[in-house]
Parts: C-alpha cells; sequence; structure tokens
C-alpha cells in the first residue's frame, strides 16, 4: 500500500463533511486526494472548504483516478450497489454508507464483489463507535450480563413533517424509517447478541410529507415513517425495536432518543446516544447505575484527535475513517465489513415481508457468508 493511502469520497452532502472529511483527516496515513459529486456547485463549494486537489462530476471518474486507493461512498442509497460494484472491479478498498443496498439481492451481489476482488470493505454502522457502545460490547465479551435474554431498542425523533428528500422514496432509499435509522439498531442488535432468526414486523406511514421546507410542493412519500419489529435472535434472545422521526419532544440527531437495554441472567446494561460518555448498569435484584465509559473507550488509540471531544455528539464518529484506514494499511478486513452490512439487510427484508404477509418471517439464512 503506497504511503499515503489516497482517498476519494463520493458524494460530497451532509454525512461527508460531519463524518468523512474528518474522520480522514485524524486517520494516520491517509489523504484525501479527490471528491465527486454531480452538484458542480456544491462540489467547487467544497472543494475550497475541505482544500480538494481534484473534483470530478462522475463518480466513475473519481474510482479510475490512480491516486484513489480507497473510495467512501456518501450517496443516496439507490447508488451505493452500483459504485461499490464498479469500485471492487477497479480493485479500490469501499468504505459504504448503511444501508448498504436497496434489498437484499443487491447487497448479496456487492458482498460477492468485493470478495473476489480481495478489497477491503466496511459498513458505515457509525453508532458501534459511541464510546458507550464500545464499552457495552466489551462487557458483553466479558460475560458481565451472563446469557443475554433480552435486547430492546428504541430511535425516536421528532424531525419536521416536511420532505426528507430523496429519503422518502422506496426506488432511493429501499425504505424509510427502516433504512433509514433502524438499520443502525439492527446492527446494534448483531453486534450485541449475535444473528437474528426470525421477525414480526409492522411499518406506518402518518405524514405524507409532500412540501418542501419552503412550502413548495412535492411528490409525497412513499414510505414509513414508523417502524418496529419483534425478533428472536438465534441464540435464544428476544428483541423489540421501534423507530420514528414522528416523537414529539424527542429532538433529533445526538440529542435525539437512541436507546438499547439488555437483560441477561446476571445483570442489565443501558445505552443512550444523548450520553456517550456513560452507561447505566445493574445487577441481577438490584438497581441501575451510572458508570462512567473507562477512558480507553474514549477513542480509537490510532486516531489523531484529542481523547476529550471538542463537540461529544460528533467526535467519536471519526473513529469510523480511523478504523477503515487502519485496517486496509495493516491488510486486514475492517469491522463492520459488508457482511454486516448484509446482514442487516436481510433483516430488513424480512421486516417488509413480514409486514407485507402479516406472519413472522426467517432471516435469509446465506447472510452467514465468509468474510
Ligand atoms: N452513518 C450514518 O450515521 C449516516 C448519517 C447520515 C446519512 N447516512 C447515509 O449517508 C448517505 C448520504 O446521506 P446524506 O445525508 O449525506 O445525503 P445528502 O443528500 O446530504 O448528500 C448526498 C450527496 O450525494 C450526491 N449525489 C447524488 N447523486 C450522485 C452521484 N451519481 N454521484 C455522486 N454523488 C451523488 C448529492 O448531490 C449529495 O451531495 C446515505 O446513504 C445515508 O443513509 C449515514
Amino acid at each position: 500500500m503506497p504511503d499515503p493511502i489516497g482517498v476519494g469520497i463520493v458524494g460530497v452532502g451532509a454525512i461527508a463533511e460531519y463524518v468523512h472529511v474528518p474522520g480522514v483527516r485524524c486517520s494516520p496515513g491517509a489523504r484525501l486526494v479527490a471528491i465527486a459529486d454531480p452538484n458542480r456547485d456544491l462540489l467547487d463549494r467544497r472543494q475550497c472548504e475541505w482544500d480538494i486537489p481534484r473534483t470530478y462530476e462522475d463518480p466513475l471518474d473519481l474510482i479510475h483516478d490512480d491516486e484513489v486507493d480507497a473510495v467512501i461512498l456518501c450517496t443516496p442509497n439507490h447508488l451505493h450497489a452500483p459504485l461499490a460494484l464498479a469500485a471492487a472491479r477497479a480493485g479500490k478498498h469501499i468504505l459504504c454508507e448503511k444501508p448498504l443496498a436497496l434489498n437484499l439481492d443487491e447487497a448479496r451481489e456487492m458482498l460477492v464483489a468485493v470478495s473476489s476482488a480481495g478489497v477491503a470493505h466496511m459498513t458505515a454502522f457509525t453508532y458501534r463507535f459511541v464510546p458507550a457502545m464500545r464499552y457495552l460490547k466489551h462487557l458483553v465479551d466479558a460475560g458481565h450480563f451472563g446469557t443475554i435474554r433480552h435486547f430492546r431498542s428504541q430511535r425516536f425523533q421528532d424531525w419536521p413533517e416536511t420532505s426528507l428528500g430523496w429519503r422518502q422514496y422506496r426506488r432511493l432509499a429501499g425504505s424509510g424509517e427502516l433504512a433509514d435509522m433502524a438499520s443502525h439498531r439492527i446492527d446494534f442488535g448483531h453486534h450485541l447478541v449475535g444473528p437474528i432468526a426470525e421477525v414480526c414486523g409492522a411499518l406506518k406511514q402518518f405524514v405524507p410529507r409532500d412540501r418542501d421546507a419552503e412550502g413548495n410542493p412535492v411528490p409525497p412519500s412513499d414510505t414509513d415513517d414508523w417502524c418496529s419489529f419483534l425478533a428472536f435472535f438465534e441464540g435464544g434472545a428476544t428483541g423489540v425495536f421501534e423507530s420514528t422521526k414522528l416523537a414529539s419532544g424527542r429532538g433529533s440527531g445526538g440529542k435525539g432518543h437512541d436507546f438499547v437495554e439488555i437483560n441477561g441472567s446476571e445483570g442489565s446494561g443501558i445505552y443512550e446516544l444523548r450520553h456517550p460518555y456513560r452507561v447505566l448498569l445493574a445487577r441481577k435484584e438490584g438497581e441501575y447505575r451510572e458508570v462512567t465509559v473507562p477512558r480507553e473507550f474514549w477513542k480509537l488509540p490510532e486516531a489523531q484527535r484529542s481523547e476529550v471531544p471538542d463537540d461529544p455528539e460528533r467526535d467519536w464518529r471519526w473513529d469510523q475513517d480511523v478504523a477503515f484506514l487502519t485496517a486496509i494499511r495493516e491488510r486486514r478486513l475492517p469491522s463492520p465489513s459488508f457482511t454486516e452490512g448484509l446482514r442487516c439487510q436481510a433483516v430488513m427484508e424480512a421486516v417488509l415481508r413480514s409486514w407485507q404477509e402479516r406472519r413472522w418471517c426467517a432471516v435469509a439464512s446465506d447472510t452467514k457468508l465468509s468474510r
């Protein structure tokens, strides 16, 4: 691998700015060499703001740039699969935003492509990098909770009822709240408890979102703005998931309600995004108490950023790019990889089918593909 690793970002919207540009910048031995976006005005603005050598309106030109070793795909969801396939064919390492794809078939094709190309691949399940989530995972792996019996996740936010842009159309997003917010929480379940075997889901749309923020008419949404499902994990635990952006008073983003609770035979644990440096822990027959996340979980050791964050809601997100680029340098597979993206996609597909057919559905079992 040449030093530094040349990185190209495709799609220079919100998540590229908030997470990936600073993430690459605090990764040792990496350099942002190119950006691509069909929006010329935005591209020019980003080039100045971010001081980037080259820009492309066509993402394929960035993918074929010889100085680009790794691409970060930050486009709307419908472009993840075609761009990842092109990048894999060109031998580029790929960090792809979530959800991995529009559907399970696409996700399967993506995993096969990166596996046969031998490139590093990662799905941007960013919230795995919240210090509180990293610590909770450590405690699970150390057996602190005993056998996990229940998992529950709530993602409640209070967003305006106006258009969500590309996010509110199935052909561009796959699904609504399920793909946008619940996908991360499905990954929490897999990360903390293990594979989900069966689901029974429900979706609902409450508002048409047929006006933009300025009041101009737009085509109405055809996606869910609330989703929920029950799950049985392969290991025997049960799961309850609920997610919506229509929960008045719940805030949004890092200040919104993002809650995970696990109950095990020996104790329980709670993660909340609003408190990224704290967990709640309880022993059997005891009471919940607040525990500060030990400092070793505050940031990845390789991340070139201050351990004490400038912005506690934001800075831990950058460790995702550090993990991706460190794995490339060390010639190992990043985590979470496309395998985790595919497993999440299989659960979403089962939830959609379950609601359509009003029954419990098994999660596709071929998603335990090798890395
Ligand atoms: N991991 C997370 O926490 C997180 C948070 C937000 C968004 N996301 C994901 O990131 C992706 C982008 O979301 P966003 O909020 O930044 O959206 P956005 O709309 O702000 O930005 C998307 C960008 O992609 C560009 N684009 C459109 N077509 C393109 C093409 N053919 N080639 C290159 N660029 C193209 C658009 O012009 C825009 O600049 C989505 O998949 C979303 O689900 C993930």
